[in-house]
């Protein structure tokens, strides 16, 4: 808590007022592609812009096609060499993931980083369109089945450069105030949830950001790591991280 109040830098060499362009500072991307699912607003933006800076080829992922094209627009405009490519996603139907790595594959782009950034919470009771409590379907699910789906193109990569992949999960702080059984799968589906404890955390307080999205993406300390949850801490609220400008996001990187 102290660290993150203060912004003192923690093992990483970077601290709670740290930014993803801070984090990535020197880094040269050029031999890398990264898929960012949700990359049309939010934090998935900023690590859009962030790694196309540092020359990365970079896939947005979106749901919303008119929301991603004007993400590409807006990293244009600060980087006309922007290498960005953006392609439909919706991570609550199992159709529109396969959809989506079907076209990915077919774009024969190699694949270095898999961003899971999209994500949705207190969502109101919903199904997906393949039944399935849509948060679940979406934060969960949708992730791990694009992953499998993905994950022989990035094997195929890092065999044929020699570059380890990278897969990146965002999660939330609230992940420590889960039942402590685990996940009720057979009360997946249930509409009287009580998310009751979840409502204790602002928003505004979610504990992640773009900088330590894009630290775990690119930075070289982290080679070979493997299975580490990386923490962020952050006091920028949504409505600043949607506008690109992060430059509150803090971060105190824990292995
Ligand atoms: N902000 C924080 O402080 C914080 C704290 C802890 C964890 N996180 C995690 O960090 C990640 C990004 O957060 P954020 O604050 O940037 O969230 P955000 O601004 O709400 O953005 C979420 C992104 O996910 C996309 N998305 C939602 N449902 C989707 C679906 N079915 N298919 C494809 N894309 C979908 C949204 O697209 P639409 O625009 O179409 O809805 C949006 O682009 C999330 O996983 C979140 O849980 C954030």
């Amino acid at each position: 808590m102290f660290r993150l109040i203060t912004g003192k830098p923690g093992r990483s060499g970077f601290g709670s007022a740290s930014t993803a362009e801070n984090v990535t500072q020197g880094i040269d991307a050029t031999n890398f592609t990264a898929v960012i699912t949700g990359g049309a607003s939010g934090i998935g933006l900023e690590t859009a812009r962030v790694l196309a800076l540092r020359n990365a080829h970079v896939v947005i992922a979106a749901r919303n096609m008119d929301a991603a094209n004007e993400a590409k627009q807006f990293i244009l405009k600060d980087n006309k060499n922007a290498r960005i490519d953006v392609l439909k996603l919706d991570l609550a139907s199992v159709k529109s993931i396969k959809a989506f790595a079907d076209s990915f594959i077919a774009l024969n782009l190699p694949l270095n980083i898999l961003i899971n950034n999209a994500g949705i919470m207190f969502c109101p009771y919903q199904l997906s369109e393949d039944g399935i409590e849509i948060q679940f379907a979406t934060n969960h699910l949708g992730h791990f089945y694009l992953t499998n789906l993905l994950l022989d193109k990035m094997k195929e990569t890092a065999k044929s450069t020699g570059i380890e992949g990278r897969i990146v999960n965002l999660s939330s702080i609230a992940h420590n105030y889960t039942y402590k059984g685990g996940i009720r799968f057979e009360k997946i589906n249930n509409k009287n949830r009580n998310f009751q404890v979840f409502q204790l955390f602002p928003v505004e307080e979610c504990p992640s950001g773009a900088a330590t999205t894009c630290y775990v993406a690119l930075h070289p300390s982290l080679k070979g790591v493997s299975g580490n949850i990386l923490r962020t801490a952050t006091s920028s609220s949504r409505a600043g991280c949607t506008k690109g400008s992060l430059s509150q996001e803090t971060m105190g990187i824990q292995h």
